[in-house]
């Protein structure tokens, strides 16, 4: 899987931000084109990636300052309605059962407004989700690995633990 990531935003307006962030070749299977976006606008760049991708992802998980800052990335996470919107416009502006519509996240300190958040997506028709299980102040820290499993035994969809990986061999597939 690779990602492709750029802003959503400037991805519509812009034909040479498209042509500059956006290239691929035939060996670039699955794809999965990862946006930062605020608005529902990232379902209009479905039209750009859609024939050339496997799925869009939405990146709430940039704790960057100026990302957060200007309303992207991590900051997402405490709007989990307008998660839930993105999600829910993308998935039906895409005819298209087996293309994803997946989200990346930070965790919050409190879990049950993770949970809630991911609930929500998941209700939008989210595919899956990946939790980096940092909040977005924790750089270095160890990854809670307590929070992904409990996000993981209150949702039915697939969930991909992230941080703390340090080689190849520390990854796990957990499939029930
Ligand atoms: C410089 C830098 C840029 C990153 N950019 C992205 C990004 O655009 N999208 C994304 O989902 N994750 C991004 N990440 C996060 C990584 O994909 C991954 O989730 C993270 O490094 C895993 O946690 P670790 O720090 O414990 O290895 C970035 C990380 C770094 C260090």
């Amino acid at each position: 899987m690779l990602y492709s990531n750029d802003y959503a935003a400037d991805f519509v307006k812009s034909v040479k931000a498209r042509d500059s962030e956006f290239t691929t070749n035939q060996g670039d299977q699955p794809l999965i084109v990862q946006f930062a976006a605020k608005e529902a606008q990232v379902s209009r760049c479905r039209k750009s990636v859609c024939p050339f991708a496997s799925g869009i992802d939405l990146n709430c998980g940039c704790p960057q300052r100026w990302a957060m800052a200007a309303g992207y990335g991590a900051v997402l996470v405490n709007q989990p309605e307008l998660v839930s919107d993105i999600v829910r416009q993308v998935r039906n502006q895409i005819n298209k059962p087996s293309f994803s519509v997946s989200v990346k996240i930070r965790i919050h300190s409190d879990i049950t407004r993770t949970v809630d958040l991911c609930r929500k997506a998941e209700a939008a028709g989210v595919s899956w989700i990946t939790v980096h299980g940092r909040t977005h102040e924790e750089r270095n820290n160890p990854v809670h690995y307590d929070a992904i499993k409990t996000i993981k035994e209150s949702l039915s969809l697939p969930v991909v633990a992230n941080g703390d990986i340090k080689s190849l061999r520390e990854v796990r597939i957990f499939i029930r």
